[in-house]
């Protein structure tokens, strides 16, 4: 397998891909993303993926001009080019280069851009984290709603290196209001009192594909979840902690602000929880998922 990338639907190695310098997603970080991983030739979660990409675009007022089976049939061409493993794919679109580096949107007269980048998929499932509770905030959704998955992550840069300047492997960002919202790629759960909370949507935070399958999966397997505000104590006292992603799964938080949870290692529900869910996205990517990206593809079902 190889690293390719689809420009435009130029299918290229990596490394010779090119973008205009006038592109506003260089320029502006005017873009938005995905991130999502194959099993085979199947992207995970591909239904979910599509429809937080329509829903960034119109957070960020961007007109999408191509339709779910185009956009399918290029990533489907691009795992073709790169080879036949579990891949990392990066889906990126971006208001196109603009007439002139000015951030009016009167000068983005588009098209859109759209890049696919395909490599091996680097495991990174179970991963853990050692956090640590940051000083800077999570972008206001006043401001720049972290709903929407834009290519500017700035924040979240930033963020995760003041939690590795601290010693950590990823952070925990507040909001204004001083509840957590989430981590720098991933969200969060914590285990208090007996039940699984997760910060609300309105807290300011990505609407994780990851959150929103556990939200679902936790209670059948007769977990209590909740999505509640959470405070830096709460996260402090909780009995056991966890990150949820796309590439991560669930990731076991092993350190908060340097102390050690459970002896540096997962707490035993999570421990439990980490294969039950796998076994679970497993059955339910030959179940429903496959069959769905074949359909959307028209190869199929
Ligand atoms: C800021 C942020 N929060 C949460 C997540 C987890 O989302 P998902 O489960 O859809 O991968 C991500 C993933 O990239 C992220 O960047």
């Amino acid at each position: 397998m190889t690293n390719v990338c689809n420009v435009d639907g130029v299918i290229t190695a990596e490394s010779d891909a090119r973008i205009p310098v006038l592109d506003r997603g260089f320029l502006f970080g005017d873009s938005i993303y995905e991130v999502v991983r194959t099993v085979g030739d199947v992207p995970f979660g591909w239904p979910e993926h599509w429809a937080r990409l329509r829903a960034s675009a119109a957070g960020i007022a961007m007109q999408l001009d191509l339709d779910e089976a185009t956009v399918a049939r290029r990533i489907a061409a691009t795992l073709a080019a790169g080879g036949n493993g579990d891949s990392y794919v990066r889906l990126v679109v971006t208001r196109g280069a603009g007439q002139a580096p000015n951030i009016d949107l009167a000068y983005a007269s588009g098209p859109p851009c759209w890049i696919v980048m395909v490599r091996p998929l680097t495991p990174m499932s179970g991963k853990p984290a050692q956090v640590a509770l940051i000083e800077r905030l999570r972008n206001d959704r006043r401001a720049l709603d972290p709903a929407a998955k834009s290519g500017n992550y700035l924040n979240n840069v930033l963020g995760l290196a003041e939690a590795k300047a601290m010693g950590a492997t990823d952070c925990l960002m507040c909001n204004h209001d001083g509840f957590v919202t989430e981590a720098s790629t991933s969200n969060v759960f914590a285990l208090l009192d007996g039940v699984w909370c997760t910060p609300p949507l309105h807290a300011g935070l990505l609407a994780g594909i990851t959150r929103a399958l556990l939200l679902d999966f936790l209670p059948r397997c007769g977990e209590r979840v909740a999505e509640r505000d959470l405070r830096p104590a709460d996260i402090r006292r909780a009995s056991e902690l966890f990150l949820s992603s796309t590439l991560r799964d669930i990731g076991p938080v092993t350190h908060v602000d340097g102390r050690a949870l459970h002896g540096g290692g997962a707490g035993p529900r999570t421990a439990a929880l980490m294969t039950a869910f796998a076994e679970n996205m497993t059955a339910r990517l030959a179940g429903h998922y496959a069959p769905a990206w074949r359909r959307v593809c028209g190869t199929g079902g």
